[in-house]
């Protein structure tokens, strides 16, 4: 059989399958369509947030949490609510206002399948859906690791993290950033809450701040890997299997890692991130050999 450098390892492969089926049946159940006039701002979350995506953060809670013996239902809401986060992110960024882009996980994007007062709302409710889990003693009985787990999933979305970052880049479009400042954006854009889904895990397992140091050096590698790989996927990859438009970038004029460097050294530096991501991860054995598969998987990737 050919080789299949995109694939990741069989036991990653099980891990996110196993994954993205719980993400699904929880939006199932916290999502049940109300026979009001609410109907559609239901179907548009469930559109949004159901049968897509590769549940990559819920999936970095879960390996984490598992480092520390976390209970899997707490992994698991905690999971979804940071998914929540990432679905609202992506409705409101495929918006006319934004990337302004119709297709999204091989579907209509939100605003097209619906409308863009409907996407709008349908974003501002799983942004506050996400705290509520949280919230709830269900996802931790401890009430101070419940508002740890707020508090950094709060910063994380809001304009020192994911929405901030998102401002950048906007910007990145009409201005020219140098090195330093697109690697603060896209580790805003897109670390930020790669970052939450990890530090997450941590404080479900109750690591003191102290000790999660190396997590938390695993994870910025990860996140900024993670988007320079997605920004070579915008110039060579298949839009089929990306199920969203790609050649974005270029044609908006956006700085990104790749304008700056180039594809080889865009390449090579993601390379060396993932190297670097697994040397954080040396103190442990191979209770994280799930977390050191995610980095390789992350570059590997062909969606
Ligand atoms: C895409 O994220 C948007 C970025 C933050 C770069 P993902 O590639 O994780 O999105 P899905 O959910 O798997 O489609
Ligand atoms: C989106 O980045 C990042 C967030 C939604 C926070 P992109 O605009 O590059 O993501 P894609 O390429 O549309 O998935
Ligand atoms: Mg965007
Ligand atoms: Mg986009
Ligand atoms: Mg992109």
């Amino acid at each position: 059989m050919a080789a299949q450098p995109h694939a990741p390892s069989a036991t990653l492969q099980a891990a996110l399958n196993e994954v993205a089926a719980d993400i699904d049946r929880r939006f199932d159940l916290l999502l049940e369509v109300p026979d009001d006039p609410r109907a559609d701002l239901y179907r548009a979350m469930r559109h949004a947030a159901m049968g897509g995506g590769k549940r990559l953060r819920p999936m970095l809670v879960n390996a984490t949490a598992q480092l520390f013996g976390v209970d899997r239902d707490c992994a698991g809401r905690t999971g979804v609510a940071l998914e929540c986060i990432h679905v609202y992110s992506l409705i409101h960024d495929d918006l006319p206002a934004m990337d302004d882009d119709d297709m999204r996980h091989g579907k209509p994007s939100t605003h097209k399948a619906f409308d863009e007062a409907t996407a709008i709302l349908a974003g501002d409710c799983l942004h506050a859906l996400a705290f509520e889990i949280l919230a709830d003693p269900l996802t931790h009985a401890d009430p101070y690791v419940r508002v740890e787990l707020l508090a950094d999933l709060s910063r994380a979305s809001g304009p020192n993290g994911m929405a901030g970052g998102q401002m950048m880049d906007l910007q990145a479009e009409k201005t020219s950033f140098d090195l330093p400042t697109v690697t603060r954006l896209q580790a805003m854009k897109t670390g930020a809450l790669i970052a939450a889904a990890v530090e997450a895990g941590a404080i479900l397992g109750r690591v003191p701040v102290e000790g999660r140091k190396h997590l938390r050096g695993y994870a910025r590698d990860l996140g900024l890997a993670f988007q320079i790989a997605d920004d070579i996927l915008d110039v060579e990859g298949d839009e089929e299997l990306a199920g969203k438009a790609l050649r974005k970038d270029e044609n908006a004029g956006k700085e990104t890692f790749l304008s700056l460097l180039g594809l080889d050294r865009a390449r090579e530096q993601a390379r060396m991130l993932v190297d670097q991501a697994i040397a954080h991860l040396a103190s442990y054995g191979p209770e994280a050999d799930l977390l050191r598969d995610i980095a390789r998987f992350v570059t590997a990737r062909n969606h």
